[in-house]
């Protein structure tokens, strides 16, 4: 079966690039990249074609690229963040890693000269970026903490390993899956609290029961953009654990052989179950499995409010405990990256894990080293008790590197909310996410608050501004939010916001 859609003649740009040279090919080209530098390179291949490799072409600082990893559950050890750390701190200021809402980061500053090196010694800790980012699946998601919740039902860890090393050929690239009509969005949960929020990926995996066997119910086409926002719908399939794999391959060769791939606009998952039905779409994949689907659990095991997994918690293993750091807007430099490398050493089990919330868990500390490890001064930095505004933000990454950014998000976020925590006594966290224009990569939708960038006018100017959601629900029964609010210069936001708090989320200004 074939891997590349035969391009007609009204072929969008991406599907004709990607017939002509597949994304994958710059792989063996990368020394020769390196020696001319990025100013020679074809144009297409610099800015399209080696994000097949996890290497993006910024414009906003050209010449410095950003680098998207793949960390399956958002698991890395401490050898391979200290390897981050030092590629990152070769970069100085300009170096940065961001944990990303996907439990995945991405490294600034990177230049194309040092990536065949850079490569060398990921692949020498076990890391890769491979197929991290345009039409290939994005980092496989799972509960923050598999294998170490008391309460969970499925560890997926080697799951959503083996769902990547199927998809990528472990790490090394594989042309099987490099031409998706889109991006693709998987995540495998385990828990009970709907921590990879399922509702927003392409295929989701969720606990279910049948007949006494613990295995999946599976959701399918969730997804966001600027036009078209949808949760997951069931494809009415229950999997037991060991069809996972199978099963995401299945869909995903259909998605790639049936997939709609005249109008990028519409050619995520759900447009194609729209365009067959999602009878005739379960057929085809049972087709592409070559067994009949079992048909859904009549419930699902999601039934906790979601967790962020902020502070001190027990472990599903005797006197073992995870503790979560707060990580402000997800934003880590070099240093942070060692301290981060060292604590869990001398501390945990040397792994450190990335929850979609932007924050950090370190595992396996046991209770003897529980004050000890208190008394770290990163915690100053990185806190396990934040304010309650600070404790739920979310941001992308905003004008500072985004090129499709229509404001500034991160510093602004962060500015504002410890204004608003200053002024107001919060009964509970309220999730605040910022996306810095209407390919929400920030999520706006699932939260509480969302803030989705865009420009307005004010007093004859053009000026950043936000449209303004509420609604959205997560862990059980999750649901969308919806815009509530258009156009709110940024300038005029913190009252509007809070406001907002007081009304809607308990919140009390200090001192009454
Ligand atoms: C046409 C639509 C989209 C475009 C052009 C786009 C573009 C981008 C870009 C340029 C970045 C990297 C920015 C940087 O840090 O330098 C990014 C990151 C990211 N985007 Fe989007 N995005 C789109 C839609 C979405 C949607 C709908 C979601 C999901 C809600 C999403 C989720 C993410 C995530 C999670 C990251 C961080 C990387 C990762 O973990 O995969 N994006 N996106
Ligand atoms: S939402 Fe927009 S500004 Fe933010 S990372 Fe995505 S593309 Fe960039």
């Amino acid at each position: 079966m074939s891997n590349v859609a035969t391009p007609t003649a009204s072929a969008n740009k991406f599907e004709k690039f990607k017939a002509e040279k597949d994304g994958l090919a710059v792989k063996a080209e990368l020394e020769k990249f390196a020696q001319i530098g990025w100013e020679a390179m074809d144009e297409i291949d610099r800015e399209h074609r080696l994000k097949w490799l996890g290497i993006f072409f910024r414009p906003v600082t050209p010449g410095k690229f950003m680098m998207r990893l793949r960390l399956p559950t958002g698991i890395v050890t401490s050898a391979q963040m200290r390897v981050l750390a030092e590629i990152v701190q070769r970069y100085g200021e300009d170096g940065s890693a961001d944990i990303t809402t996907r439990q995945n980061l991405q490294l600034r500053g990177i230049r194309i000269e040092d990536v065949p090196d850079i490569f060398q010694r990921m692949k020498s800790v076990g890391l890769t970026s491979v197929q991290s980012g345009m039409d290939n699946v994005r980092n496989i998601t799972g509960s923050p903490v598999a294998g170490i919740d008391a309460d969970e039902l499925i560890d997926t860890r080697e799951l959503a390993q083996a769902v990547q090393d199927a998809i990528t050929n472990c790490g090394e690239g594989n042309p099987a899956f490099t031409n998706l009509p889109r991006k693709f969005n998987i995540a495998i949960a385990g828990c009970r609290d709907n921590s990879v929020h399922a509702e927003i990926n392409d295929i989701a995996f969720v606990p279910a029961y049948q007949n006494g066997i613990l295995g999946f119910n599976v959701l399918v086409g969730g997804f966001f953009s600027a036009k078209r926002c949808e949760a997951a719908i069931p494809l009415n399939a229950w999997v037991e654990q060991n069809q996972v794999v199978a099963l995401s391959l299945a869909i995903l060769t259909v998605y790639r052989d049936r997939g709609l791939r005249r109008n990028r606009q519409q050619s995520r998952l759900m447009w194609l179950i729209d365009d067959l039905g999602l009878e005739q779409f379960r057929a085809e994949v049972e087709k592409e499995l070559g067994s009949p689907l079992v048909a859904a659990a009549p419930k699902d095991e999601i039934e906790w409010e979601k967790r962020d997994h902020i502070g001190i918690y027990a472990q599903k293993q005797p006197n073992l405990n995870y503790i979560g750091l707060h990580i402000p807007v997800g934003r880590l430099f070099a240093q942070d990256m060692f301290d981060l490398a060292r604590i869990a050493e001398v501390y945990g089990d040397r792994e450190i894990r990335l929850t979609v919330e932007q924050n950090v868990i370190i595992p396996h500390i046991p209770n003897s080293r529980l004050e000890i490890f208190l008394q770290e001064p990163i915690l100053q930095r990185f806190s396990i008790n934040p304010d309650p505004l600070k404790r739920a933000l979310v941001s992308c990454t905003g004008a500072q590197f985004c090129n499709f950014a229509l404001i500034e998000t991160k510093n602004r976020a962060l500015g504002i909310i410890q204004q608003l925590d200053a002024e107001l006594s919060c009964p509970h966290p309220v999730r605040i996410h910022w996306t810095g224009c209407p390919n929400s990569c920030g999520q706006p939708q699932v939260a509480d608050i969302g803030l989705l960038g865009t420009k307005a006018r004010k007093d004859g100017k053009t000026i950043e501004a936000v449209d303004i959601y509420m609604g959205g629900k997560v862990g059980k029964d999750a649901k969308l939010g919806s815009c509530m609010m258009k156009n709110v210069p940024c300038e005029d936001l913190k009252p509007i916001l809070r406001r907002l708090l007081i009304e809607h989320f308990d919140a009390q200004p200090k001192g009454l």
